[in-house]
């Protein structure tokens, strides 16, 4: 086996090359000066079992082209089998038609990487399961809760939490991990969105009085629903709250709105590259995923359950 890295997130795919203890594939994808984009192998990886790194964050259409013409490099230099790493999924939240006339664009993509030539896909809390059979191709979907639920216990074990999940749709997740901390319990955000990218909190289902709120979600993009959440869990007399989310998105002034917002801290891993702005933040912090992602390479190549990962 072969792990192969795009410039998505480069220093994630070091990591999962480090836990495998193997080097990245000899590669180079770079741009034309019209900004096309050309990929070149430079070993040999005919006969191989190739992992494929390449989350498809921003800027989205180009971190899921360079995706497709890897995959096609790969093919044609004869791989055995290409397994598309993507630890986050970019287009996800496309994945039924909101109204007429619009199109489900997670289909699609599912659709393009397949016809580029992936035999596998890997990613990491898809923002829905169902994104799974979206593929005609095996999709095995990491789940961060452990990673998560570790960092939680050692930092705020001690407290009196609620796991809150910051709209309905996020209630099946935050259940999951409510469960891996010994069964807190749960609280419910019913939010209402007048228009994408803007998000208006409308009331708590539940009794977060006196506890230490812990949100969870699959990703925190404008940050607008997280500190929304935030502020309404407060005047319903929460004690603090946290947030823990899989895929830091962060797009346009995310940074400056948490950092500005009554959020203790905000939790997230490293399946997208973490800009400069998150980096430097003192709200923001990163989990590496690198060693989940890794066993579950390991795991695909020696054809053994990914599944008990999650035991
Ligand atoms: C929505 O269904 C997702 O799970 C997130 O809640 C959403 O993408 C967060 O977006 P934002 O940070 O822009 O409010």
């Amino acid at each position: 086996m072969k792990i192969m890295s795009g410039n998505s997130n480069l220093p994630l795919a070091r990591a999962i090359a480090a836990y495998l203890e193997m080097p990245l594939t000899d590669a180079s994808v770079r741009r034309f000066a019209d900004e096309e984009i050309f990929v070149e192998i430079h070993e040999n990886v005919r006969g191989q079992d190739m992992f494929l790194v390449q989350p498809t964050g921003y800027p989205a259409n180009d971190n899921l082209m360079e995706l497709l013409i890897c995959i096609d490099a790969l093919r044609r230099a004869s791989a055995k089998r290409i397994t598309a790493v993507i630890p986050y999924f970019g287009y996800a939240r496309q994945d039924r038609k909101p109204g007429p006339r619009t199109p489900i664009s997670a289909k699609l993509v599912a659709n393009l990487i397949t016809e580029a030539g992936a035999d596998r896909v890997l990613a990491v809390d898809l923002h829905a399961g169902q994104i799974q059979g979206f593929f005609d191709i095996p999709t095995d979907n990491l789940y961060a809760a452990p990673v998560m639920a570790a960092d939680i216990q050692a930092r705020y074990g001690d407290r009196d939490l609620m796991v809150v999940s910051p709209d309905v749709g996020g209630v099946v997740r935050a259940r999951a991990l409510a469960k891996r901390l010994d069964n807190a319990p749960l609280a419910i955000v019913d939010k209402r969105r007048d228009r994408p990218g803007e998000s208006e909190v409308m009331n708590i289902i539940g009794d977060v009085s006196d506890r230490h709120c812990i949100l969870i979600d699959d990703i925190v993009d404008s940050g607008g629903t997280l500190c929304n959440a935030a502020e309404a869990l407060l005047e319903n007399g929460a004690k603090s709250v946290a947030a823990y989310i899989t895929h830091g998105v962060l797009s346009g002034g995310a940074v400056a709105r948490i950092d500005g917002s009554k959020l203790k801290e905000l939790v997230i891993s490293d399946s997208i590259q973490l800009t400069e702005a998150a980096e430097a933040s003192d709200k923001i912090r990163a989990l590496p995923i690198a060693p989940l992602v890794g066993e579950a390479i390991r795991r695909i190549a020696d054809e053994s359950s990914v599944s008990s990962l999650f035991d």
